[in-house]
């Protein structure tokens, strides 16, 4: 028996911040943060719930189901609108199902820690799951602060995984978590956030770099076997490190960050389903998705995509 991902879709705010829009207000400009950043502009709006509820529907409609087709929705994210109810129950009744509905929080890793849960959900018997990685971080950040504020968006990106009974989508895994880098990346309740960009930066190629590794020795594969790496959208330089460490061109790595920042929870599938949508993903193919978040965690997988 196996997992399928069966159905797709992202949940965008309309409106775009540009960085020269940003450095109206922020001692920024528009080529220091595309230097340094990848980032271009960022959509930024919404609330989780909306953002979640709209990726989620659209993900449903892909996989061709209703919402009494889902058997668990699962929203991953360290933004809930509310600290309760949870954001999944919100979603749960704005798409109209009736199923068990939670949140799961590992920051930035929360959509693939969310995969993770998922396939556990789905190999003890539930049938059908709807995982919906969905943040609004611009809501808690410090926009006087331009170590942070030029480098988050919104955004809710969402998948349909099923039971099925001949096809394995999910090949590897490789998680982990160091709670004893709380510090680097940060943000109390009711506060914004705080990070020592320097240190979250080389933590995060070397975490990436060892699970990535990991999760390609565990599928029993090398990096010249992918045909794309789908990276968690922080930063092109990260992603620049980590593809030259594991030998991975460049042209196999899916970006979405100049044009929508890092949007944390969403930033895995909302680069899935527009690779997807590009043609870049191809039926047979592997791909590595991987990223990283507050915590430190860190989680990555390779999947062969049906
Ligand atoms: C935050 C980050 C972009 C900063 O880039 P960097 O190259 O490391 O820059 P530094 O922090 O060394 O700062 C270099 C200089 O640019 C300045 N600077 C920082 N942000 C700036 C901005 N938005 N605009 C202009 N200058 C800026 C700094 O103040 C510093 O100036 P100084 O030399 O006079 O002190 C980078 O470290 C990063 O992306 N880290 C990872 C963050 C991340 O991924 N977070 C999310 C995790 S899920």
């Amino acid at each position: 028996m196996g997992v399928r991902f069966t159905g797709w879709g992202i949940g965008i705010p309309d409106r775009v911040v540009t960085n020269d829009e940003l450095s109206l207000t922020l001692d920024t400009s528009d080529a220091w943060i595309s230097e340094r950043t990848g980032i271009r502009e960022r959509r930024i709006g919404g609330t989780t719930r909306t953002l979640g509820a709209t990726a989620g529907a659209a993900a449903l409609e892909d996989a061709g189901l209703g919402p009494s087709d889902i058997d668990f929705i699962l929203v991953a994210t360290s933004t809930p609108d509310r600290m309760a109810p949870s954001t999944a129950s919100m979603i749960q009744a704005d798409i109209g199902a009736t199923c068990p509905a939670l949140d799961l929080n590992a920051a930035c890793s929360s959509f693939m820690y969310g995969v993770r849960v998922a396939q556990g959900l789905i190999e003890t018997g539930t049938k059908r799951v709807l995982l919906i990685g969905a943040d609004r971080l611009t809501g808690w950040v410090d926009w006087s602060d331009r170590n942070t504020a030029v480098l988050f968006g919104d955004g809710g990106g969402a998948c349909v995984m099923e039971y099925s009974e001949d096809v394995n989508d999910i090949l590897s895994f490789s998680l982990g978590t160091d709670g004893t880098a709380t510090e680097i990346l940060s943000c109390h309740h009711g506060d914004t956030f705080t990070m020592d960009g320097r240190e979250v930066f080389r933590r995060a190629v070397r975490a990436v770099v060892d699970s990535s590794l990991e999760a390609l020795e565990g599928a029993g594969l090398s990096a010249d076997d992918l045909s794309l790496i789908i990276p968690h959208q922080a930063n092109i330089r990260i992603i620049q490190a980590v593809a030259e460490r594991l030998g991975i061109s460049m042209d196999k790595a899916v970006i979405t960050l100049d044009r929508y920042g890092n949007t944390s929870s969403s930033s895995i599938p909302l680069a899935f389903d527009i690779a997807r949508k590009e043609g870049r993903i191809k039926p047979g193919e592997y791909a590595l998705l991987t990223g990283f978040g507050a915590g430190m965690t860190w989680a990555s997988s390779i999947i062969r995509w049906s």
